[in-house]
């Protein structure tokens, strides 16, 4: 009996198990947190959001979504759905996060931000806490967390970043798009950001006009920045599907997964699924308590 325990012991610290916590802390899963964010705006990060996040879930990820816009969230117009709760019920007190959770298409989950985003910034520091300690329950829902946020680096969008291990670039050819991202970066990296920076190049004609984008960028972070953690996710061409698409409420790679960007969304997040992520993955719990702490100080 001696014996089988300390095997048991002994495999337990192999698994990286703690055999004296309950079962519920151990069924615990890490989540992959990915803020999806931009310098300008406009350039595609909530049509991207929307649409690796249910690429995702064909993948068989559980993957959640939170709409992060302070202004004008609009990822229940692309998905077409339409939340009846947002993240201002749980601000309130009238709704718990599970409660606010909303399906999407595909087993897509979707927290709504709305209003909610706004009050955020109003918040006492009490508030903020509970407000974390909701949020916290969304470690439960799987695999992945995307943060679709709004234009520019509000106290909230610089929160979310320096709160992720990985964040999402969205970026065009356009000159302004290219310096905005090079600003973002920037900045991100003087609050102290030293994680992985993806850069997904939107609205491009081929891989080569993104390419050509992102080693402008690479350059100009290695020379100025002493940044070399920038990475290319890819290209996402040029394709009026898109508009139509969001004039259909109907995501792309649902309606139309043969469209050029479509097709381009959908291997990003196969490139996602198979890759590891941050070897540090962290539950949810953390980003949230680190959203929060950035929350204060910036
Ligand atoms: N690959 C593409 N091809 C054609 N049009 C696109 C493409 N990607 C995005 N668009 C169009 O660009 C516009 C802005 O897209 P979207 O709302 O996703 O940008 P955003 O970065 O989330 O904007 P905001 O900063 O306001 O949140 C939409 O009209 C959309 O249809
Ligand atoms: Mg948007």
């Amino acid at each position: 009996m001696k014996d089988q325990a300390a095997k048991l012991r002994l495999l337990a610290k192999k698994m990286n198990i703690n055999p004296e916590e309950p079962r519920v802390m151990q069924a615990k899963k890490r989540i992959r947190v990915i803020t999806i964010a931009s310098g300008k705006g406009g350039v595609g990060k909530s049509n991207i959001a929307v649409n690796l996040a249910i690429g995702l879930t064909r993948l068989k990820k559980n993957v959640v979504l939170l709409d992060a816009d302070l202004g004008l969230a609009n990822i229940d117009i692309i998905l077409g759905i339409m939340p009846q709760y947002n993240l201002s019920h749980v601000i309130s007190g009238e709704k718990t996060v599970k409660e606010i959770v909303c399906n999407g298409p595909q087993g897509l989950n979707v927290i709504a931000g709305g209003s909610g985003m706004h009050k955020l910034a109003n918040l006492s520091d009490s508030e903020l806490d509970s407000l974390v300690k909701e949020l916290n329950s969304l470690e439960e829902y799987g695999d992945y967390l995307l943060v679709d946020t709004g234009a520019g680096l509000s106290q909230i969008v610089l929160s979310f970043i320096l709160a992720a291990e990985e964040v999402i670039l969205v970026c065009t050819d356009e000159p302004t798009s290219i310096t905005d991202t090079y600003g973002t970066i920037k900045t991100i990296r003087q609050h102290g950001y030293e994680d992985k920076i993806n850069i997904i190049v939107n609205r491009v004609k081929n891989n080569e006009e993104a390419r050509d984008v992102y080693n402008k960028l690479q350059y100009a972070s290695k020379k100025f920045l002493n940044c070399c953690s920038l990475e290319y996710l890819g290209a996402v061409r040029e394709d009026n599907q898109v508009g139509q698409a969001v004039r259909n409420q109907k995501p792309l790679i649902i309606g139309a997964p043969h469209s050029k960007a479509g097709q381009d969304i959908y291997r990003i997040a196969m490139d996602l699924s198979n890759s590891r992520g941050p070897s540090n993955l962290s539950k949810a719990r953390r980003f949230f308590n680190k959203f929060a702490d950035y929350f204060r100080q910036v």
